[in-house]
Parts: structure tokens; sequence; C-alpha cells
């Protein structure tokens, strides 16, 4: 997806310098055929046995993106009723689609049921007690899933481990098998699967392993009890490769999830990866303003911030960057790359080396086409970036960029409300927006 040809960076078929000049700067630049072809590896590594892969959307949930993929027939993964009203009008399949989240609102949920997805991944008991309620007042019966939290390390970041005990995620075994035979009682709920998501950005096999195996403990318990569950998903959580290191096989996860699963060759396997879709068919386009230099260290400052690309300033992650024009001349002393947000927390790179920038010039960081746009926001009045889908040697908006005026324009008051259809619940009200 990203070539040098004669020194100048291209993203598929066209010239990193044409967008920025085209769409402006900071801007995502997404490449239709690197998205398609992460998802034809996901089919193929899958294949073993029937899967719905549900893209969990909360890494990228830019429409066009989403319908590339919904086009592809994957399913989606939502965790809001903003995302479950996304996925729908990307044009993903009600009956493919899977909600988790440990706070879902009335409304969400009833936007759930009136929409008629697969699933709703139920996280507590007093939420399953809630859909029975929101399922009832609407007459109709709401599709359960459970969500399993293993205690499992995953081995990963803190702030994204989900599997282990400590964590607010799914409910343990005895919680989940109480949450079960509720759900089979009630005629206002109807039990479809069972769900686990241990974590994300996950890099072996073994903690997947461990999951998959709690899961199918419960699984075996449930059939003792004559319950059949349609289907069993695993989550998402596939790593990739950022800087060094390698992203997570595919093919042998699946070949573990399906010899632990062999048992149940009925029951549909879901798998929801998000960055594992989406990261590397993504960058970030950002122009250099100024170098600067201290008595301690070399500064590159750049036109995008940590509003734009957060995951530097709240993981530590490492995203290459690459300049859209080689220069020549060796040796550049390493210089951190940093946005106009006032923080010191505002870096999008340490010591990266950049021979010969100078202002003006293009940077683009690499592996940002997850949780990049997705976790960007205003602060510091910033508007938010242009998002565009790259598609061969042809570019096209998929997101204009935010003006100064919509920075303001939710805070002039009365006109601007009428403009936000929310979702209501069965007594007509509404929490997804006011
Ligand atoms: N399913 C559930 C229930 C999830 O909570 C998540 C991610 C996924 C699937 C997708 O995980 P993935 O395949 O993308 O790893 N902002 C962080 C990542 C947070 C992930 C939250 N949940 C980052 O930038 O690294």
């Amino acid at each position: 997806m990203l070539t040098y040809r004669r020194g100048r960076l291209f993203i598929d078929g066209v010239g990193a310098w044409r967008l920025a000049e085209r769409f402006g700067t900071p801007l995502y630049a997404y490449s239709k055929k690197a998205i398609l072809e992460s998802f034809g590896r996901f089919e193929a590594a899958f294949s073993l046995r029937p899967t719905t892969i549900c893209y969990a959307m909360k890494a990228n949930s830019n429409r066009a993106v989403c319908a590339l993929l919904a086009g592809r027939g994957a399913g989606a993964e939502v965790v809001s009723g903003g995302e479950l009203l996304r996925a729908l009008e990307a044009g993903f399949a009600p009956g493919r689609i899977v909600f988790s989240g440990v706070g879902k609102t009335d409304a969400e949920m009833a936007l759930a049921i009136e929409r008629a997805i697969l699933a709703v991944n139920v996280e507590s008991m007093e939420e399953l007690e809630a859909l029975e309620g929101v399922a009832r007042r609407l007459g109709r019966r709401a599709p359960v899933s459970v969500r399993l939290n293993p205690d499992v390390d995953a081995g990963t970041h803190a702030h994204v481990s989900t599997g282990l005990a400590e964590t607010k995620f799914g409910v343990e075994k005895a919680q989940a098998m109480a949450m079960f035979v509720k759900a089979m009682r009630s005629p206002h709920l109807k039990v479809l699967g069972i769900h686990c998501h241990i974590g994300s950005q996950i890099a072996t096999v073994g903690p997947y392993k461990k999951a998959a195996r709690a899961v199918a403990g419960l699984v075996r318990d449930l059939e003792g009890k004559g319950v059949a569950l349609e289907f069993v998903d695993l989550g998402g959580g596939m790593g990739v490769a950022y800087g060094q290191g390698k992203g997570l096989g595919l093919g042998e996860l699946s070949r573990e999830f399906a010899r632990v699963l062999a048992p149940w060759p009925e029951a549909r396997l879901i798998v929801e990866p998000g960055r594992s879709l989406t990261a590397g068919a993504g960058v970030l386009l950002t122009r250099v303003l100024y170098r600067k230099q201290t008595t301690k260290r070399r500064f590159i400052v750049v036109d995008a911030g940590m509003n734009d690309l957060l995951r530097p300033a709240l993981y530590g992650a490492v995203h290459p960057i690459w300049p859209e024009r080689r220069r020549g001349g060796k040796g550049a002393a390493p210089a951190d790359v940093v946005g106009p947000i006032c923080e010191s927390a505002d870096f999008l790179g340490k010591d990266v080396r950049l021979p010969g920038c100078r202002r003006g010039d293009v940077l683009a960081l690499l592996k940002a086409g997850a949780y990049g746009f997705s976790m960007s926001s205003q602060y510091n009045s910033r508007p938010r970036a242009a998002e565009v889908i790259v598609d061969g040697d042809d570019a096209v908006l998929a997101r204009r960029r935010e003006t100064l005026d919509d920075l303001v324009a939710a805070e002039r008051g009365d006109q601007e409300r009428k403009r936000s259809p929310a979702p209501r619940d069965c007594a007509g009200r509404s929490d997804l927006v006011e």
C-alpha cells in the first residue's frame, strides 16, 4: 500500500503530497485495497468452520470504511446506540450486528430490539433484568448472549486488557450461568450465544486458548441443561505489528478456535476484529510547521496533535513516521515529533530521525487506520481532521474537515436541537442526546 516512487511517498496510486494539497492536513487517508485485503485474509484464515466476522466499529467507524466491509458480508460489533445507527446506515445486516458494553441504556437496548440485531452481549445481571424490562414493554423477545469474563491475562497494555476478573467487563462463570438460567426462563429473552473478549493488541495465541477453553466449559455446562447455543463469540483483539514485532498469526488462532469448538460443529463462530482490519490501511498525514532545538532536545512541530491521534500520549504507542519526500543526508539527529496542543503529553513520535526535514514537509504516521480518527477530539478547540479513501489512483472525501463553525454550532442553542433525531426508548425518552 505504501511505496516510494522517485523519492515521494505514494498511497496505492496517489501521491501523499497530492492528498495533502487537495484535502489539507491533518488528513486521514485509508486504502480501500488494504481494507479489503485484510478482510480477505480474515475470511481465508477463518474458513475452518461457519464464521461471522463482526467488525468492531470503534476502531474506525467512518461510514465509507464500514460500507466497504458491510459490502463484503462482514457483520458489526457495536458498543453504543450511535455505533448501532452508524452500522445500520453503512449497510451492515441487522442480523449480523452484536452489541457489547457494560453500560447500555434503555434507549440503546430498545433500538437494538426494534432493529432486530443478532444479539445483545449482556455484561451484568442488572443489565439482563433491564433488557428483559425493555423487551416486555415493547412486547418483543430480546436476543441475548452473555459475556463471560474468563479471568485471563491477555498480556497487553493495562488500558486495553479486559479479560481479568478485576476489570469491569463481563461476568464470572457462576454469574454467567445464573444469567443464562434466568434468560432461559423468561418469555421476553431468547438465549442465542456466549461472548468473550479479553483485550486488544494481543500478540500471542496463548491467552485466546485459555479464554476459548473457559467458554467451552460453559457451553458444555449449558448443554447439560439442554441449551444449545447458536453462536460462540470469541471477540477481537488480534494484534498488529506497529513498529517492530509481528502481528498475531490468524491461521494459528483459527485452528485453535476450531479445535476447542470441535464438539459443537453447529454453533457459528463469531470474531470481532477491529484494529487488525483497518490499522494498517490508514495513515495520518501532517505538515511540519516549525523545528526547534532546546539545549536538551530537538522538536519537529507538526499540525496534527494528540487530539488527532491519541495513541502515543495515552498508551505510549509507537507509530512509524515516514517523510512524504525522502531527502538525502545521513545522521539526522533524533527529534520528537510534537503537535500544537498545550500539553507535554502531546507527542506523535519520540526520537525520530527525519533527515533534511524542513518547514512545510508532509509526514505520514503509519498504522493509523484504527483508533486514530475514532478517538480524535476537538480538544483545544481544534476542528477534527478530514478523512479520505484512496481507491487506486483516485481519492474521495469520506468525511469533510470540520470547520470553526462546527466547533461552536452546538452551543448556539435552539435550531441545532432539531437536527438530532435520537433513538427513543419505549416511553419516548431519549438519553442518546441532550
Ligand atoms: N470486541 C470488543 C467487545 C471490544 O471491546 C473491542 C475493543 C474489540 C472487539 C476490538 O478489538 P481490536 O480487534 O480492535 O483489538 N483504543 C485502544 C483499543 C481499545 C480496544 C477496545 N475494545 C487502542 O488504540 O489501542
